[in-house]
């Protein structure tokens, strides 16, 4: 099946203009690169509701799988985890834990993110770090897994 992708960049600083959002265009390059297809994309700021009300409009555009970057790390402003988990049916600790190992390789900070994959109604929703390079490489070592993934959710015949 087509995955019709939503990508969400989180950051206060990039949602004022103060800079460019690097991580949005950077996910899309490599979703891209997966074959999917790229129906939306946002920049919001750190807040709660701001990113919960993204990701129910990502998914009333069809996406069953968003992706988000941005506000997975340790500084009082990084609410991405709690927003998402607030309006989860499930969490799916593997993509979290994977994504923490792979990145300790390469760095050491990769213990204090806080990355994790969700189900929000029928779609997946996968929160990367905020750097570019981390939320492209953190979607990386999961990426196995995730057209079977949205096949479920989605409700597609699947092979396995
Ligand atoms: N993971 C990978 N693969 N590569 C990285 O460069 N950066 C880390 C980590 N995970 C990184 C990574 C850093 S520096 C931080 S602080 C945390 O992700 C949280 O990132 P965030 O606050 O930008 O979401």
């Amino acid at each position: 099946m087509q995955i019709e992708v939503g990508i969400i960049t989180i950051s206060d600083r990039a949602s004022r203009g103060l800079y460019d959002d690097l991580g949005g265009p950077a996910l899309k390059k490599a979703a891209e690169g997966y074959g999917w297809k790229i129906v939306a994309d946002a920049l919001v700021p750190d807040e709660k509701r701001d990113i919960q009300r993204s990701i129910r409009e990502m998914i009333a555009k069809g996406c069953s799988l968003i992706l988000t970057t941005g506000g997975t790390g340790v500084s009082l402003r990084d609410v991405t985890p709690e927003a998402v988990r607030e309006i989860a049916i499930r969490e799916l600790p593997g993509f979290g834990e994977v994504m923490r190992i792979e990145s300790m390789k390469i760095t050491k900070n990769a213990i204090l993110s806080r990355n994790l994959a969700a189900v929000v109604e029928k779609s997946l929703v996968i929160c990367l770090p905020g750097k570019p390079s981390g939320a492209v490489e953190c979607l990386s070592f999961v990426v196995g897994a995730i057209p079977h993934c949205v096949e479920v959710l989605q409700e597609v015949p699947t092979s396995c």
